[in-house]
């Protein structure tokens, strides 16, 4: 089924504009082709047109030439031939000079992406489940048509400002010892930090909602004491749930009958952290509810916020697969193994991680029928988010709380933010994980970031710094690795006072970053821009992939290899550069549009300005709550009186509102002070650093 939606009619959110029962309408420079059940959707590019969207994967913000697949993947390895990763974000932006046409495809299972891969000139989008949907947006600016896509999908979760504190995280913490060092070397060092996210160590055998009594034994004490102190614990809840006859959440699952089913009607079972585990069946109302009740001791504990793993579903083997495995082996055993005997006996074992076949095993009710995995496979992941964002939704109605999800698909978006899952410690990959932003905020994910640091591989000083740098800049600030890596935290590392530099100018910066990221959560609009989106007549700014527009005003360029000391920084237009060393800390120089080689030591980071901006600095503060929000040190180059928009609130109710928050900066050169105008008065902003012209 094709639906169009033309930009300009307002849409009532996920309501559909106008529905045209044949392929064939789909708009000039499409074809569409059904076989079975086979779609395929064509389209002949232009020789300067370019393909965003498409939200997680690897590669380029400007997808074209990629060949990219929507199966919702636990892997961690996200090397450059990677088709997938764990989010399905199947909306595609076809941008060809001032024409800009997005599809948006509703479909829950397996999608192929050729974006020019096999033949330069071509796109070719095939899906196999049958009745796929397809949006069609179009008739405005790439900005335009992703806020259709949100008008048509529903607005971006949005965190409450503590969210956006500095996360410490490891695999490995498992005690309140842990937890209580981790704090005090922050706070002995001066590191702001507002949460310290647990792993499944602090579960008691990895059982969902559960804790380990011997290292916890006091967890709702120790959280009241910790939240005192301005930190917020944030454990993990995974998809699976232990088959245990002790495990309270099991057996009331069981009795209420929402595991997903073989065909013979039994519960599916599959191996992940406390071993053979049976998955809620998420599409199921009934069912999110169930999970969404699990969470009443954690939440009773005082817990305010979650993130949610292992929901792609990942699966380590099920018994069938275990069973198949060494059938193979039992046939080969003692034989001479040529190449291809070899090949099947070892990958016997190495496929039981996942399985194709795994998947195919089990079906979800959906409105009273039965629908087998596969067709519906890149759906689990929301279940998962949903079911909890209806947890923190019920037990604080009138609180937005934390939330973010590692697998998820456009309609995710709603309900929480999401992280991009288990990077390595390599330079490569702050480049992927930057270039990563935009294409995610086009499909709705405002509230995202990575593992700082890198999850797996051992981090080097230089690279936790440069990529605290960039972390500084994103929603989700979080530093997370594996366990049995080197130990991760900033003040294990010689250059810990730059680090430190970098956390401390992310709080100085936290007022305006929120403010950005609410104003673009309220206009549907991004957060992170290619340059192309804003500029879209400059060449130049068309091939720039490594720097981003950071909402009203900003553009990031950050480092991303070693040993550099500087880097190429292309300005659309005269911008302010800022230099960032600590947040009182920085210089400021302002430079014209064009090419520029910006000094960067390892302990700088840029910021750029556009002119005639306000950029608003709070004071020093090391928790987010101690963040004095109204009194601002302002930075600019102005050549004239400014106003620029900005945005308050008390950073913790829900559904708030633009016109509630609506706030303004102000600097007139004809006056020694600017102000900061909110619905709640006026307050006097230092201006003696904004470089009038
Ligand atoms: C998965 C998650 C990772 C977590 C680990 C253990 O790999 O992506 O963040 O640390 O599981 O729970």
């Amino acid at each position: 089924m094709i639906h169009h939606c033309t930009i300009g009619q307002a849409l009532p959110t996920g309501a559909v504009i106008r529905e045209i029962a044949a392929e064939k309408d789909l708009p000039a420079g499409f074809d569409a082709e059904l076989a079975g059940k086979t779609v395929t959707i064509r389209r002949k590019l232009a020789p300067e047109e370019m393909i965003m969207g498409l939200g997680q994967a690897v590669g380029g913000v400007n997808r074209r030439g990629q060949r990219l697949r929507a199966w919702n993947s636990d892997d961690f390895s996200h090397t450059e031939n990677k088709e997938c990763l764990y989010g399905s974000h199947n909306f595609v932006l076809f941008i060809n000079g001032a024409e800009s046409v997005g599809l948006f495809l509703d479909d829950p299972g397996e999608i192929f992406y050729d974006l020019g891969f096999t033949h330069p000139d071509e796109a070719v989008i095939t899906a196999c489940n049958g009745g796929l949907d397809v949006y069609v947006l179009r008739g405005g600016t790439p900005a335009e048509v992703c806020r259709e896509l949100r008008r048509l999908t529903g607005a971006s979760y949005l965190p409450p400002f503590w969210g956006l504190g500095y996360i410490q995280s490891r695999w490995g913490y498992a005690s309140e010892r842990d937890v209580t060092e981790i704090v005090e070397n922050h706070r002995s060092r001066g590191i702001p930090i507002d949460c310290v996210s647990l792993d499944i160590d602090y579960m008691d055998h990895y059982r969902d909602f559960t804790w380990d009594r011997r290292h916890f034994p006091d967890l709702k004490g120790f959280a009241a004491a910790q939240k005192a102190d301005g930190i917020r614990l944030v454990p993990i809840i995974d998809a699976g749930i232990p088959v245990d006859e002790n495990d309270t959440a099991y057996v009331s699952g069981r009795e209420q009958d929402v595991y997903c089913k073989k065909a013979d009607g039994s519960d599916f079972t599959a191996a992940v952290w406390p071993g053979r585990c049976v998955f809620p069946d998420f599409l199921r109302p009934e069912t999110r509810s169930w999970f969404a009740s699990q969470y009443r001791t954690l939440l009773d504990a005082g817990i305010e916020g979650f993130w949610n793993d292992m929901n792609e579903p990942a699966f380590f083997y099920s018994d069938e697969g275990i069973a198949a495995a060494y059938a193979v082996a039992d046939e080969l055993r003692g034989q001479n193994l040529p190449l291809e005997a070899h090949d099947r006996l070892k990958g016997a074992f190495t496929s039981l991680n996942n399985s194709r076949e795994d998947y195919r095993r089990f079906c979800h009710t959906y409105r009273g029928g039965k629908v087998n995995h596969e067709r519906v496979h890149n759906l689990y992941g929301w279940g998962l988010t949903a079911a909890t964002a209806q947890a923190l939704r019920e037990d604080a109605p009138g609180e937005r709380r934390l939330l973010f999800s590692r697998s998820t698909i456009i309609g995710a978006h709603r309900d929480g933010g999401m992280w991009m899952g288990d990077n390595s410690s390599w330079w490569s990959h702050v480049l992927l994980n930057l270039k990563m932003l935009p294409s995610l905020n086009m499909c709705g994910f405002l509230f995202c970031g990575a593992d700082l640091g890198g999850f797996s591989c051992d981090t080097s000083p230089e690279l936790l710094l440069r990529w605290l740098q960039l972390g500084a800049f994103t929603p989700l600030m979080r530093n997370h690795s594996a366990h049995h890596t080197r130990l991760q935290e900033i003040w294990r590392f010689d250059n810990w006072e730059a680090m430190r530099g970098a956390v401390r100018v992310r709080y100085a910066l936290m007022p305006w970053l929120y403010a950005q990221l609410m104003r673009a959560g309220l206009t549907d609009s991004l957060l992170f821009r290619p340059l192309c989106f804003d500029y879209p007549e400059d060449g130049e700014a068309r091939q720039v992939e490594d720097q981003m527009l950071l909402g009203e005003g900003a553009m990031i360029a950050p480092v991303y290899e070693a040993n550099a000391r500087a880097r190429h920084i292309y300005l659309p237009e005269d911008m302010l550069l800022i230099r960032f060393r600590d947040a009182d800390d920085l210089d400021t120089l302002p430079l014209k549009k064009g090419w520029h080689r910006v000094r960067l030591e390892a302990n700088e980071f840029p910021l750029l300005l556009r002119k005639n901006t306000l950029l608003p600095l709070a004071g020093p503060a090391e928790r987010s709550r101690d963040i004095d929000q109204r009194h601002f040190r302002v930075l600019g180059w102005c050549d004239r009186a400014v106003e620029t928009p900005f945005y308050q609130d008390d950073g913790l109710t829900a559904a708030p509102t633009l016109a509630e928050g609506n706030a303004l900066l102000t600097a007139d050169p004809a006056e020694r002070t600017g102000r900061l105008v909110t619905r709640e008065g006026e307050w006097a902003t230092d201006v003696s650093r904004v470089i009038w012209e």
